[in-house]
């Protein structure tokens, strides 16, 4: 339970702690509890600022029970990537599947296809095998305690933490990059938070302050505090409901905390990709599961194993014979750990040689095929190039 403590000059102590500017700094530390101070400015700020979200509630004095399928996927959504990037994909997927039986019983290049674009891609085949393991093994209904939800594929302690709290109102911390600055510059925590060490700190801190009042609600309004408000560069103190609580604030260290990581070069890495064309079908392959882009179909493409391009190395790496080889573009495409150069040329096969993992299909046919984003760039070019040019 929270209670509140005030210091011997009667300030709210920061999050259950001593205030830094106060005689609390002369006593020893107490230990941290969560502080009701903190929890009513924040929960009001939140009732009065959140951002209108599809997964979430319309208001927050609605009574619509929350669709846990809906949280969900939204998560599976929201790992690794912006709400604004979401929005479009999470209104597209929900009207495909709109429940989580109908994704269970999806095929998994439905899935890729709903998730082309998004980056990530085993995050959309976990998806779908935890749906089918929900049916399977648990009457279909989302599973409310996170024990249980960390046992299902692609769910792991934030994820499971922000169901069981979002969905449910279980009380359960959750930690993930926003959360994880907010606390650092609550309690001017100056080492990386990316370390183990500070994460299990950190995580004991997000259960510590967590109410037994609207945990959900708690941890949506931490998380909307670090993007919209406690942003990673010049946050906007003024108009932060907890500000009088922050240490880093209070020092002037909020633009120092947390520490900026070290930026490493990221490698730069090219490859060839040929749009092979036989009459008006051209040849695509899918890639190796696990790995980048896994499951996704792409235009041939090949680790460099020359200087220059040539027919004959081609035809002989790829077991095709081919011709005709013309460069049609350069593509670039930044992920976070690698850049790529994608030289991308045609070329002309005399025959379709079937292989397991290789298909002849038409440029229309490929709307069904979930693509990476650099070969759909690709296949626009050869779409506004049909017809109009000759390969
Ligand atoms: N990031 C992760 N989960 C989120 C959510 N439910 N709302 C906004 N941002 C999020």
């Amino acid at each position: 339970a929270s209670f509140s403590k005030k210091n011997y000059f009667g300030a709210t102590s920061l999050l259950g702690e001593r205030t830094i500017f106060s005689s609390g700094d002369l006593l020893p530390r107490r230990p941290t509890l969560s502080n009701p101070h903190f929890t009513r400015k924040l929960l009001d700020w939140y009732d009065r600022h959140r951002r209108d979200l599809p997964w979430r509630r319309p208001t927050n004095r609605s009574k619509e029970p929350l669709d846990p399928y809906a949280v969900l996927v939204s998560e599976f959504m929201l790992q690794q990537t912006q709400v604004s990037t979401v929005i479009p994909y999470f209104h597209a997927f929900m009207n495909h599947f709109p429940t989580l039986a109908s994704l269970a019983k999806g095929s998994e290049q439905e899935v890729l296809r709903l998730w082309q674009g998004l980056g990530y891609y085993s995050r959309a085949r976990n998806l779908r095998a935890t749906a089918q393991q929900i049916l399977a093994n648990h009457s279909g209904q989302l599973p409310n305690c996170v024990e249980t939800l960390r046992t299902l594929p692609g769910i792991g302690r934030y994820t499971a933490g922000a169901i069981a709290s979002l969905a449910f109102d279980t009380s359960a911390p959750i930690l993930d990059g926003n959360v994880a600055r907010v606390l650092c510059r609550v309690k001017a925590i100056r080492q990386d938070p990316r370390t183990p060490a500070i994460q299990k700190r950190l995580w004991k801190l997000a259960e510590e302050i967590l109410p037994t009042h609207r945990p959900g609600d708690f941890n949506s309004a931490l998380m909307e505090l670090g993007a919209t408000i406690c942003t990673p560069r010049t946050p906007n103190c003024s108009d932060c409901p907890v500000n009088k609580f922050c240490r880093a604030a209070q020092l002037g260290l909020t633009n120092h905390i947390p520490r900026p990581r070290t930026p490493k070069p990221t490698p730069v890495v090219t490859r060839w990709t040929i749009c092979i064309k036989n009459k008006s079908h051209w040849l695509i392959e899918q890639r190796p599961i696990p790995g980048r882009w896994a499951g996704l179909w792409q235009f041939i493409t090949l680790e460099p194993p020359s200087k220059h391009v040539s027919p004959q190395i081609i035809s002989k790496q790829l077991s095709i014979p081919i011709t005709d080889v013309k460069p049609l573009a350069q593509i670039r495409h930044a992920l976070t750990h690698r850049r790529y150069i994608f030289e991308v040329f045609t070329a002309r096969a005399k025959s379709r040689p079937k292989s397991a993992n290789r298909r002849w299909i038409t440029l229309s046919e490929l709307s069904r095929y979930p693509l990476p984003k650099p070969h759909e760039t690709v296949a626009r070019l050869l779409q506004s190039h049909n017809g109009s040019r000759e390969y």
